[in-house]
């Protein structure tokens, strides 16, 4: 049986085709679309800031008008993530780390455990992506892993996967999705608290954005994914978001996709009101 959801999508897809793109946004489609889950927006910082500039992220993210429906998450690097929760409003705002170790604590040099994470009041981590894969050598088992302990601790994760340009062109992106995919399924008991987050590697930092329709492709199929996997109930409420080059000006397009159900953004996150804007990209799926 298809779900409400499934109905849903066959409702776009069949608006989509009988309509010209540049209706989409404004018309019926937006209305017809409206996900059930509650819109989500993550701004990745990565490796980036100085006191100085954290600062001035931290007001200008403070000065501006969030809609309250959206679950917006801002993830600084380590060191500052104790001024970042002292000073940005909490009303508006929740705090992410960008990873965690795999373990408990212990004797792992450099590393900060998802318990240390849970004690210090941060409530969300992102996993896996795609610049830990490539230059920490994190493979699929290890983020699973990850994520299940994470999990476990209590906090929430936002699990990332993606395919390079590479395997998008020679075929095998449905096949490195499943494998980053099955990984997560085979590890995570409770997905009530696991974002998934698309981002296509071709697209993190490049500026070259996913069309709507390509980023809509992917995550109907991640969603499918799931509902095979894990039943429609989970794969209805599971917030997919997109990443890779997000800004204030295609973040509206792409917001309308059925399966889109926010984004994880980073150089835009650097910039108060370009991150202001994105959660403001919400529209009617944001939910009060
Ligand atoms: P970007 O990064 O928005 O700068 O492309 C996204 C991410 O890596 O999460």
């Amino acid at each position: 049986m298809l779900s409400t959801r499934s109905l849903r999508t066959a409702d776009c897809r069949a608006s989509a085709v009988a309509r010209p793109r540049m209706a989409i946004g404004r018309g019926r489609f937006q209305v017809l679309c409206a996900s059930n889950a509650k819109f989500f927006v993550g701004g990745n910082w990565k490796c980036n800031g100085s006191v100085a500039n954290v600062r001035k992220l931290v007001d200008e993210l403070n000065s501006g008008s969030v809609p309250r429906g959206v679950d917006i998450i801002c993830a600084p690097p380590f060191i500052y993530i104790d001024y970042v929760m002292q000073h940005l409003d909490k009303e508006k705002y929740q705090l992410a780390a960008q990873n965690c170790w795999i373990s408990g604590n212990g004797a792992y040099t450099g590393e900060v455990s998802a318990e240390q994470l849970q004690d210090f009041g941060v409530p969300w981590v992102i996993l896996g992506h795609s610049e830990r894969r490539s230059l920490c050598g994190e493979n699929n088992e290890v983020v699973a892993k990850k994520t299940a302990h994470a999990l476990a601790a209590g906090l929430g994760v936002i699990a990332c996967v993606g395919e390079t340009l590479d395997q998008r062109n020679s075929g095998s992106m449905f096949q490195i999705l499943n494998a980053q995919m099955q990984a997560l399924v085979d590890e995570v008991k409770d997905w009530s608290k696991v974002v998934i987050a698309y981002e296509p590697v071709w697209a993190i930092g490049t500026g070259v954005v996913a069309t709507p329709e390509q980023a809509q492709e992917v995550h109907a199929y991640l969603r499918k994914f799931c509902q095979s996997k894990l039943g429609t109930s989970i794969a209805d409420k599971l917030r997919i978001i997109y990443g890779g080059s997000v800004n204030d000006a295609n973040c509206k397009e792409l917001s309308f996709q059925e399966d889109i159900d926010g984004f994880l953004v980073g150089g835009a996150s650097l910039k108060g009101s370009s991150f202001v804007t994105i959660c403001n990209a919400a529209g009617p799926k944001a939910k009060y």
